[in-house]
Parts: structure tokens; C-alpha cells; sequence
């Protein structure tokens, strides 16, 4: 029997753009998403999970289920519908109410200001590679950070930077993508990191009393053969990309040698160089004496060989087993081992690179504070038979992550809560409705919500303090 430390969150994670629904209502501005989605006729961001109308509903779920810390993001064209400018007064007032709620129901609300819906009039003019966004998204933080200095105690910058740079640059599978465009990618992280920074300095100038951080999505890359020297290069370029180069920010204030080196050589592949403007260096070292923790989104990890053949990237998204591929000349081949079980999705479940990579953090980065576990979760397509969803595998997924957590924590690491991906079922980017994620099943007809096998197995976890495993 494991045991949780005191104060352990056991937490649902949720986020704007993928639970509230009213998308262009109530004073929201648009994102990117919004003419995307309907230009692909696929699927809508609306209602999503109805969040905006039914939060009430879904923290007296968690008040029931012991879930003692949600997750949520403030939708920035909620709040400046053109990304900077006049103010939208019932924008501010939705989030007054989320967080008074959460603190009637006992929930802690853990809250990001930016998860993926940049305001389309600043996504149009270049997102993140255009400094003026960097800027517009410091004055918005600073908005919230006065507005909800009352409300708020853990605040995240961003969510997943090294998502939005290959989604948008890379994989190319977001509004307006590229692909390949590696000089892009690290460009917009290094920017998104400038913002951060700047946020993170900002909110401890201004002597607020809570807790800041940024949550990464990190995956441990392994080479195919580790006694080759190829595979070890090619699996170090997609963990500088994903992992090393933004916890050398974060933590450090300054890339590596190791980090610079890698990134330079993989945007000369496209043909760019990395900009980095006089006084940034200076935000990040800074901010990485500042940050209180890092929030750890974990799903899968990879194993890479090297690859010099023609680009190949093809992803998931039909729900087809085996036809994702991701091939990058000059980086790498992703590989998928046979012994390493696959979701629906592709992704490879894989708990033990969590520990692996918690591990990592302990030890080249023994500054890091604290972590959280901001995301972990399946994407399964649920069945409501019966009124009744049996989610076993979900179960199974989640109690071996937690397993690997709990073994790092015994090694000394210092994890101080864990989110379920997702509260309830949401929207997924590029997946639609059908790939579900939740302890509460949504039925996006009517909005009911049903509580999966998966909440009451969580349910008695945080009520015992422990897992049996
Ligand atoms: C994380 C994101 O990367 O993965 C979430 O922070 C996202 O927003 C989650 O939904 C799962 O990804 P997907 O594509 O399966 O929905």
C-alpha cells in the first residue's frame, strides 16, 4: 500500500477553449479555432462541455468525488475579446464566479492563462513570433493577476509551449500551420519563455501573495538502439525540442551549451536562426530564482532512431491504429517499440517514463522546487451502456501512472499533486468529441453528466490517502 502525502491535490484538469462552450457569446472575442473548426466542417468548439453555463454542477461533482483541486484556464478573448484594449465586464465576472464557487465546494482552482486560444486578432498578426503578442500578453496577465488576486493562489503561465510551437510549425495541424519549419518552432518557444518570464517577474514585483509556474508537456525520448550514437543524436534533438531547451529556461534562465548548439543546427535545417533580443536572457534568469513550480503534462514517451530520408509527417486524428508516422529530416524517426502497448490514438502507454523523467528533473535540474502533475490522462472511446460507463482500462492507465509517481516521490522527488486529462469530457483539438478523456462522462446532446467507473475507483484513492496496487 502506497501512501499520498499530506495536502496531496488529487485533481481534474479542464480548459477553456475545450469545456465552456458560449464561444462567441457573452462578449468573447474570437479565436483561431473558431473559423478553423467551421472552415473543416468537422467539429465545433460549441458548447463543448457547457462549462460556462454548468460549472456549478461539475464542482459539486468534484466536492462529491474528493477531487480537491481543478484545473482551469482563463479564456484570454473572455477577457480582452481583441487581445488587448477594452475590457469585457461579464468575461471578468464568469471567472469571479468559477473561483467563488470552487471555494465554496472546497476545490482549489489552479489557474493558466493561456491554454491554446491566443485572441485571433493577435493569432493573425504572427501568434507568438511577433513580439507585439509577448507584450500584449504581459498586460493580460497583469490584469489578472490584480483582478483575481483575491480569488487565485497557483497561477501557470502556459500550458504545453512545446504544443503550440509543433503543432503550429512542425506537424502543421493547427489554424494557418507549417510543417517542418524547426527555425519557427524554436523561435515561438523561446518568445513564449520571454513572456512567461516576464509574467513570472511581474507578479513577484508586484508582491502578490500566490504561487507561479508553467506547465510543460514532456516526454522521455529513448534512443532505438542505445549503443548507437545516431539514435542517441537523434533522440537528444527531439528532447531538446521538447523537453531540454524550456526546462533550461525555466529552471536555468539560460540554455545549455548542449541545448543552444542543437537548436541552432536544427533551425539551420530550415534555413533560420534563432533571434534572441538584448534583456532577454535577463527575464529568464530572473524568473527561474521566481518560479515556484513546474506542471508536468505527461501522456506517452518516444523512442527515436536516426532518420535522413524525406520528411513524413502523419498523424493521428482517424482513429486508425498504426498510421501515425513522424519523420523529420535531420531529427529523427519516431518508432513505435511492439512491446509497448498503444492507445486507440497511437499514443504508447509507457507509466514509467513519468518516473524517468521526474527523475531527470531531480537531478539536472535540483532547483525545480516542486512539480505537479498538471495532465495525465486517456483518450478512450467511452460507452454509456446502461446508463453506466465502465472505463477499466482508464483505470488501469491512470493507477500504473500513479504507481511510477508514488515510486518517485519515495526516491525523493517532490510531487505535490496529480490532474486527471480530463475532468470531464471535452473537446479535443484535433479529435473532435469522440476521443474522451473524463472522469465524468458528457453526453454533448444535453449536457448531462455521468460519473465514469473511473471517478468512484478515483473517488476512494483520494479518500484513503493511497493506492492499492
Ligand atoms: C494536452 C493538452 O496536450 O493534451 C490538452 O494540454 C489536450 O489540451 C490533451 O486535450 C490531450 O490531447 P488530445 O489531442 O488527445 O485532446
Amino acid at each position: 500500500m502506497k501512501r499520498f502525502p499530506e495536502g496531496f491535490i488529487y485533481g481534474g484538469a479542464t480548459a477553456a477553449y475545450q469545456c465552456e462552450g458560449e464561444t462567441l457569446t457573452h462578449g468573447k472575442g474570437k479565436v483561431a479555432w473558431d473559423d478553423f473548426l467551421a472552415e473543416k466542417g468537422r467539429f465545433l468548439g460549441d458548447p463543448a462541455s457547457d462549462f460556462y453555463n454548468r460549472y456549478g454542477e461539475d464542482l459539486e461533482l468534484c466536492e462529491r468525488f474528493g477531487i480537491n483541486g481543478i484545473r482551469v484556464s482563463i479564456a484570454w478573448s473572455r477577457i480582452f475579446p481583441e487581445g488587448a484594449g477594452a475590457v469585457n465586464p461579464e468575461g471578468v465576472e464568469f471567472y469571479h464566479n468559477v473561483f467563488a464557487e470552487c471555494r465554496r465546494r472546497g476545490v482549489e482552482p489552479f489557474v493558466t492563462l493561456h491554454h491554446f486560444d491566443t485572441p485571433a486578432a493577435l493569432y493573425d498578426d504572427g501568434d507568438f513570433l511577433n513580439r507585439a503578442t509577448v507584450d500584449a500578453f504581459v498586460e493580460y496577465a497583469r490584469f489578472c493577476f490584480a483582478e483575481y488576486a483575491d480569488d487565485v493562489t497557483y497561477w501557470f503561465t502556459f500550458n504545453e509551449i512545446w504544443a503550440v510551437a509543433t503543432n503550429q510549425y512542425i506537424e502543421g495541424v493547427w489554424p494557418r500551420g507549417h510543417q517542418a519549419r524547426l527555425d519557427l518552432a524554436f523561435q515561438c518557444e523561446h518568445n513564449m519563455m520571454v513572456a512567461h518570464a516576464r509574467a513570472v517577474n511581474l507578479y513577484k514585483e508586484m508582491g502578490y501573495g500566490g504561487k507561479i509556474g508553467i506547465v510543460h508537456s514532456l516526454e522521455y525520448k529513448y534512443p532505438v538502439d542505445p549503443d548507437s550514437f545516431a539514435d542517441i543524436a537523434a533522440a537528444k534533438n527531439e528532447d531538446v525540442l521538447q523537453n531540454q531547451f524550456l526546462l533550461d529556461a525555466t529552471f536555468d534562465g539560460a540554455y545549455s551549451a548542449e541545448s543552444l548548439s542543437v537548436a541552432e543546427r536544427l533551425c539551420a535545417v530550415s534555413g533560420g536562426s534563432l533571434v534572441i533580443e538584448p534583456g532577454d536572457m535577463d527575464e529568464l534568469a530572473c524568473a527561474a530564482e521566481r518560479n515556484d513550480y513546474l506542471g508536468m503534462n505527461y501522456y506517452q514517451s518516444r523512442w527515436i532512431r536516426a532518420y535522413d530520408g524525406p520528411d513524413v509527417l502523419h498523424f493521428n486524428g482517424t482513429g486508425e491504429k498504426g498510421t501515425s508516422r513522424f519523420c523529420l529530416a535531420g531529427v529523427g524517426e519516431r518508432v513505435e517499440p511492439d512491446d509497448v502497448p498503444r492507445t486507440d490514438w497511437d499514443w504508447l502507454i509507457y507509466p514509467k517514463g513519468m518516473y524517468d523523467l521526474i527523475m531527470r528533473i531531480t537531478m539536472q535540474w535540483p532547483n525545480y522546487k516542486a512539480i505537479y502533475i498538471t495532465e495525465n490522462g486517456m483518450g478512450y472511446k467511452d460507452e454509456l451502456r446502461d446508463g453506466v460507463v465502465m472505463d477499466g482500462p482508464r483505470i488501469d492507465y491512470i493507477r500504473e501512472h500513479l504507481d511510477w509517481n508514488l515510486r518517485a516521490q519515495e526516491a525523493g522527488a517532490n510531487v505535490l499533486g496529480y490532474f486527471v486529462w480530463s475532468l470531464m469530457d471535452m473537446f479535443s483539438w484535433n479529435n473532435g468529441y469522440n476521443k474522451r478523456y473524463g472522469l465524468f462522462y458528457v453526453d454533448f446532446e444535453t449536457g448531462e453528466r455521468i460519473p465514469k467507473a473511473s471517478a468512484y475507483w478515483f473517488a476512494g484513492i483520494s479518500a484513503r490517502g493511497q493506492l492499492d496496487v
